[in-house]
This record gives C-alpha cells, structure tokens and sequence, in this order.
C-alpha cells in the first residue's frame, strides 16, 4: 500500500507526521508538490509527479496545503484533483470540500443556509458598495484576503478613511472585498479537529490581540468542547463536504460564530496540547475509509 501526500512544503512538520504515522503501520508515502505535476491526456501516465504515477502507484492522495497561486495555477490544480478522483483514487481532502472552503464567502453561505450561526459578513467588487457595508456593519471590520489562510493579511478596520483605501488597494488589484462585522471574542477562540464525524482534539488559542492564529503566536491550551460546540464543529465540517477539518469558533457575545472551516489544516499547536495523535488519527481514518 501507498499513500500519496500532496503538499506544498514535503519537509513541514505535519507532513512528517503523516508519513512517520505511515512508516508506523509499514505503509509507503509519496510526498510531492501539485507544482511539479505532470498531467496528461490522450498517453499515459495520466498524472505524474516525482517519477511516481500518481493514479496507477497510489491508493489515497492526501491534500496538505494546495499552495497559493494564480488563478490557472489553482484551477489546473482542482482540475488534476476531481480527475484523479473521476478515475477511481481515494482523494482526502475531496476537490468538492477543498473547493469550498478555500473561499471563505461560499463557506459562510453554505453554513448560513443550514441554520449554522455566522458573522454578519458582505463580499463584494465594488468600492462604493464595500463602503456602505462598512457602516452597515458597524464601522468596525476584519477586510479578510477572500483565500486567504493563517491570518495574513486580515486587517481590523475601524476608520472610514482607512476603510476607502484598503477598499481601493483590493479592487485595483481587481481582488473581491470581504468584510466581517468585527466579533468581540476576547482575544481567543476555539479550533476544532474534526475527522469523520467526530472532533478528534480541540483547542482554545489566546492571543494578546483580536488575531488568534497559532501561526501568528497565539497559545493553544486544551480545552473540552461543551456538546452544542462539538455538535456545530462537526456539522460545520459536514456540511462542506470535509472528511477531515480545522473548525473556527468564534465565541460572540450572542453567542458562538464559525468564521471558517480549512479543509487542510495544520496541527502542530493542537497536538502540543492534545493527547491524542492526530496523524495517527488521519492515516486510521484513511485506512478505514478504504476498506469500505
Ligand atoms: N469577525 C471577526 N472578528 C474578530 N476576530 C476575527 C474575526 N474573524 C476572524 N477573526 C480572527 O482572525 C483569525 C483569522 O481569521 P479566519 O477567518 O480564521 O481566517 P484565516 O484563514 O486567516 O485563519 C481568527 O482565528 C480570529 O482570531
Ligand atoms: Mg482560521
């Protein structure tokens, strides 16, 4: 058995964990990067990475980090996912599930339209209407990059003159603004790993400002989900279509928000507080999710 782990960076920390949780279980891994594919139509093979014939060697892609990249770069990539998955490989996580949550605007939608609690949030390409849902939401927004991961570039605006401009940067550079009324979370929030329909490890990361991203130095410490949270975490997760999940909660003053579900997320803060391990968790899932 081989496993596939598509990744941007093949020496990062949870990338290593993956394949020492597969070498645990005598498994063979393949780590390269969706940049260094080859794909072919009309002569084989098909998919080609790193001398490995990705659709013939392989019995499950694992989807670390997709990587940034232009929009041909990104959509090619989706493209070699949903035909790989098309001719039979097992691909975690699915292009559908990727697809959705790397935009955080259809995210949000789909939760919204399923009864899950969302910030107030307005997406838009127009400056003048980015600057009337500024006020609408309160004058004080996170302006988010609409791919955005990590935190960069998630900026709390509070001024109307500092709003126009961040607003005209985005569209000169023909981006979509995405604002979000701004939630009062006291410098912390909740991340949840969700694997298969259940939260595997959890996480509260404390920050000594509004941005709580571990990789922004934010203190992961453990936490027990109340069943409400747990229960919003999963179907959060569900909903989008990811096997395997990194849930934001938000907790507001009306109550808690999910501002976002990564369906590649690290885990390197949440396994420095959790009990559990979480590559070990992912590669049992895989395994079981193949014998089905
Ligand atoms: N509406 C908001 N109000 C206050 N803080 C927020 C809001 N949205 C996000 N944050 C903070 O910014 C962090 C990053 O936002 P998030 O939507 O998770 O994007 P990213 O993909 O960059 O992690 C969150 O973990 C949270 O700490
Ligand atoms: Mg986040």
């Amino acid at each position: 058995m081989k496993f596939g782990i598509a990744t941007r960076n093949e020496n990062s920390w949870s990338s290593t964990q993956i394949r020492e949780a597969l070498a645990k279980r005598r498994i063979s891994s393949e780590c390269f990067c969706l940049s260094r594919l080859v794909a072919r139509v009309g002569c084989a093979p098909y998919f080609e990475a790193a001398n490995v014939d990705v659709q013939k060697e392989l019995d499950a892609l694992l989807i670390r980090p997709i990587g940034r990249g232009s929009v041909d770069e990104l959509v090619f990539r989706m493209d070699v996912l949903y035909r790989l998955q098309r001719l039979g490989l097992y691909v975690i996580n699915s292009p559908e599930a990727i697809e959705h949550c790397v935009d955080k605007y259809d995210v949000l939608a789909i939760l919204e339209e399923n009864g899950v609690p969302v910030p107030r949030t307005a997406t838009t390409e127009n400056v003048n209407e980015a600057m009337n849902a500024f006020c609408e939401l309160g004058g004080d927004v996170i302006v988010k990059p609409l791919f955005g991961s990590r935190g960069v570039g998630a900026t709390r605006v509070r001024d109307k003159d500092v709003a126009s401009t961040v607003f005209r940067a985005i569209t000169f550079h023909h981006g979509v603004v995405y604002l979000q009324e701004f939630v009062n979370h006291g410098h912390s929030d909740i991340r949840a790993f969700v694997i298969g329909n259940r939260v595997i490890a959890a996480m509260r990361r404390m920050a000594d400002c509004w941005k709580t991203n571990y990789s922004q130095g934010a203190h992961p410490a453990p936490i027990e989900l109340d069943k409400m949270i747990e229960g919003l975490s999963i179907k959060s997760a569900e909903l989008v279509g990811c096997k395997i999940a990194g849930v934001d909660i938000l907790e507001s003053p009306k109550g808690p928000v999910v501002v976002e579900v990564n369906s590649q997320p690290g885990w390197r803060g949440l396994q420095s507080v959790s009990r559990v391990n979480v590559a070990d968790e992912i590669v049992d899932f895989v395994l079981s999710e193949l014998k089905k």
